[in-house]
């Protein structure tokens, strides 16, 4: 599963990026207002930093405006992914893009009906929102399963791009259904490593390693 950081924080994606843990980045309004940043230029300087796509969305609603934005947003750099919104006037931009070579990432996806229609319009990726499925009381994951199910049946080439992920759990269960991608905020990687028995392990090897008086170099 690729891993993609959701956040247009700069400093958190180097900070992965370093790690080797970061596949892509999706940003939205939302995340680019937290930012404080410009979205184009905030999108400029990520694509500089990592290889892989970025996801980058359009604000527009209607669809001549929102295809002007996506195009211009195509134009910042080769990797830019233009993200628009589960609407006709979104599939329609999504088909247009993706005919013409940009990748497209179709955001807000809740249903498995509306992933068909982001694979037909020609979507690189479609992104399910899991977080905002499970604070209606609906099961996230049973999404992600639903999808990969009926892009399996038919050999869809579009990405499951688990969005919305909130926990390290999360990110387990969306890799154990077959998500090719999970998109998450920094901290929720960086919960990925945290297991109780890791830390009183290496509490005990630190505190016999003093004991032994074991020196290395
Ligand atoms: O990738 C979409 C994500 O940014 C939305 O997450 O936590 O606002 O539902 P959330």
């Amino acid at each position: 599963m690729k891993f993609f950081v959701d956040t247009a924080d700069i400093d958190a994606i180097r900070e992965l990026n370093d790690l080797g843990m970061v596949d892509g980045v999706t940003t939205n309004p939302s995340l680019i207002l937290k930012s404080g940043r410009d979205i184009l230029e905030a999108t400029k300087e990520i694509c500089d930093l990592v290889d892989g796509p970025v996801s980058a969305e359009v604000v527009a609603i209607d669809f001549d405006q929102m295809l002007k934005e996506g195009e211009h947003l195509a134009s910042i750099a080769d990797n830019v992914c233009v993200k628009v919104p589960m609407t006709w006037a979104g599939l329609r931009v999504c088909k247009l893009l993706s005919d013409a070579g940009t990748a497209v990432n179709v955001t807000l996806c809740f249903s498995a009906n509306q992933a068909l229609l982001a694979a037909k319009a020609g979507a690189s990726y479609v992104s399910p929102f899991i977080g905002r499925l499970d604070d209606i009381n609906v099961d996230g994951m049973d999404l992600i399963r639903d999808i990969r199910e009926i892009y399996d049946n038919y050999d869809i080439q579009t990405e499951i791009l688990a969005a919305s992920i909130r926990s390290a759990n999360h990110m387990k269960e969306a890799a154990l259904i077959g998500a090719d991608v999970a998109t998450a905020p920094p901290k929720v990687i960086q919960d990925m490593i945290k297991h109780p028995l890791t830390q009183a392990g290496l509490d005990q090897f630190v505190k016999d390693a003093q004991q032994a008086g074991i020196r290395i170099v």
